[in-house]
């Protein structure tokens, strides 16, 4: 597998968290060292606002960072995160048992969301898309507006289109490791376009961060 070859629907190939399968188990060392990590997660936790008892779902969630994080802010939430990568959840789970925090993992295989129509309150996803073609986006789309509820938030935050040099040099190193056949259409800037195509309403930017690596976007929409 090259980073240009992701997945399609199905499919048991995907781009890793950090591109290279080996590379997976430093993925937090990695994302502390090189992101503003706890801002980072902190904005998708105000960005997503919660309602009490809500049932949250991260898509793509990796090691469960965000999990751990609207869990501590709110422990009445009913968490789920999908992710395609079995070897990550199971770091994921070791991190929920560390911390004490209850989330349900699913093992999810690129297609139809393991979850039921109009079951979520809110939906977040963090540093996922970048990692999916412009097909994937469409259908991992579909499937979030899917399950979420009629008036369901969804926060989708990655890298957008970057607004100076500088900041697109950073991106670029991004696609240096994760391939350009799914970060493209990042930097082309044309993912609040597919959200929008999605039929989610009321598209916003709500938030923004500017890392090392490029501006992270924080779009913000309701079914
Ligand atoms: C850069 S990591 C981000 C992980 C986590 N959201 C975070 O904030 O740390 C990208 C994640 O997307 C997952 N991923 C890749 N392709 C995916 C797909 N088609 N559906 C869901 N998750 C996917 C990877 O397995 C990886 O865990």
């Amino acid at each position: 597998m090259t980073p240009d070859s992701p997945a399609g629907p199905g499919q048991k190939n995907y781009i890793p968290a950090l591109s290279f399968p080996w590379l997976t188990r430093f993925y937090d060392a990695l994302i502390s060292l090189g992101m503003p990590e706890r801002r980072m997660r902190g904005r998708l936790a105000d960005t997503l606002a919660p309602a009490l008892g809500a049932a949250i779902l991260e898509f793509g969630c990796g090691t469960a960072s965000n999990l751990v994080v609207l869990k501590k802010r709110q422990p009445d939430l009913l968490l789920t995160g999908v992710d395609v990568d079995i070897e990550i959840l199971e770091i994921a789970r070791a991190k929920l048992q560390h911390a004490g925090v209850k989330a349900s993992l699913v093992h999810y295989d690129g297609g139809r969301l393991p979850l039921d129509d109009a079951s979520q309150d809110g939906v977040c996803t963090l540093l996922v898309f970048h990692h999916l073609t412009v097909e994937q986006k469409k259908l991992a789309l579909a499937e979030i507006r899917r399950v979420l509820k009629p008036g369901g938030r969804f926060v989708l935050a990655d890298w957008g289109r970057q607004r100076n040099p500088l900041l697109r040099a950073g991106f670029f190193l991004v696609q240096l490791l994760d391939g350009f056949a799914t970060t493209r259409s990042n930097a082309q800037g044309l993912v609040p376009g597919l959200i929008a195509d999605a039929g989610f309403k009321g598209l916003h930017e709500a938030a923004h961060m500017v890392t090392p690596l490029g501006r992270i976007t924080y779009w913000s929409a309701r079914k």
